[in-house]
């Protein structure tokens, strides 16, 4: 019976696959160690309150001591999400980045070490891979060329995994996942953030002229895939999961504003991102093949069911709301939306 860390698992992707996992595996118990930073936030997990299989630790993963005291619950595999994750942030102040996604993974892979793990995958992004031009697609074989300090920390850590994989063979694997969206996505992201503004009727902040592409997938496709990999994934292989969902931000907006019904005077067009990454695609054709994953929410109907859990859930979002999350933005460029 595995007993697996999750680390990160009361963010937006570790929380839905926290529950994914305890739903669909009943023999699988799971450590979910989180240090509740600004984005960790223990009501993504309240409906899991007292459930027999789920123990929740707070830990920093740049603490040894942390780490190792949750190993200790007789871990056997290691699925690391935890990261700080949002690419604006990272340019106001890219200190936490470096410390959490580096430091933060090498104190883990020693851990994952020490406690001889069957398995440990490292939750990454296609980030790391940079931008595309019009054309293309990310594969595995893309050449790592990071332009964020988020995807520069990222691709750090990525490299180190691939280094502890291949000098101490421990039995490590990649995953590189595009932009995410669903149940329980903190609204710094587009889609929470425009879906959260425009419910309230306020504006949406467009960065430059909107013409960034980005391949949506839903939550839940991506927690898959990082189930396939940690079950069937080949020691010291990366695989790519995507949504084959391309879409230009104006084009999301315009959308976004179709469903809620809402004026396009609600648009706001705000100054560029820094170093903004014009488009991601990606290749998911490995993942397909050796793990048998694909893509399977439409993104219409896996859009419609986000809309429907944000307006579901309005003591959540008032939470969130409350709090400073959008001053990061603000800082470098003035106020939005
Ligand atoms: P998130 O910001 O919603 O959650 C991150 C979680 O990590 C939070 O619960 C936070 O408390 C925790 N955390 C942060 N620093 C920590 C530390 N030092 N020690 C312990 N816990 C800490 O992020 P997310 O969107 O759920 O992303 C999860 C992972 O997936 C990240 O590694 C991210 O790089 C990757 N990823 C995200 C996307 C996306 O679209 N969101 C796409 C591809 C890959
Ligand atoms: P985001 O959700 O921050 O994800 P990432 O930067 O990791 O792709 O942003 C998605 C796209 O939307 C990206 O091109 C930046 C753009 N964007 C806006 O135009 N306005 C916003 O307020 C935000 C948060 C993002």
């Amino acid at each position: 019976m595995p007993t697996v860390l999750i680390t990160g698992g009361a963010g937006f992707i570790g929380s839905n696959f926290v529950r994914h996992l305890l739903a669909t595996d009943p023999a699988v118990q799971i450590v979910n160690f989180d240090a509740l930073t600004y984005a960790g936030n223990l009501a993504n997990l309240r409906d899991l309150d007292g459930h027999p299989r789920h123990t929740f630790v707070r830990g920093d993963v740049t603490s040894r001591d942390d780490v190792r005291g949750a190993m200790q619950r007789g871990v056997t595999d290691v699925i690391h999400f935890a990261a700080e994750s949002h690419v604006d942030r990272s340019i106001h102040d890219s200190g936490p980045f470096v410390r959490t996604n580096v430091l933060g993974t090498q104190v883990l892979l020693d851990a994952a070490r020490e406690f001889q793990v069957s398995k440990y995958v490292q939750v990454s992004t296609d980030e790391v891979y940079g931008s595309l031009g019009a054309t293309g697609l990310f594969t595995e074989e893309t050449p790592l060329h990071p332009n964020s300090p988020y995807s520069a920390s990222k691709a750090g850590a990525d490299l180190l995994v691939q280094a502890y994989q291949h000098t101490f063979g421990l039995p490590a694997v990649i995953t590189r996942c595009s932009n995410n969206y669903g149940p329980y996505q903190l609204p710094e992201k587009l889609i929470p953030l425009f879906v959260t503004n425009l419910l309230a009727d306020q504006q949406v902040p467009v960065y430059g002229d909107g013409q960034q592409v980005r391949d949506w997938i839903h939550v839940l496709d991506h927690c898959r895939g990082v189930e396939a990999a940690w079950r069937r994934g080949a020691p010291g292989e990366v695989y790519n999961f995507g949504g084959r969902c391309e879409m230009a931000n104006l084009d999301l907006t315009l959308l976004l504003l179709k469903l809620l019904g809402k004026p396009e005077t609600l648009i706001k067009y705000v100054a560029d991102r820094l170093g903004h990454d014009r488009r991601y695609a990606i290749d998911c054709t490995k993942a397909e093949r050796e793990l048998g994953w694909a893509p399977q929410v439409k993104f219409d109907a896996g859009l419609a069911e986000t809309i429907g859990w944000y307006k579901a859930n309005t003591a959540w979002v008032a939470t969130i709301k409350n709090k400073d999350y959008l001053s990061y933005y603000e800082k470098q460029y003035g106020k939005r939306g």
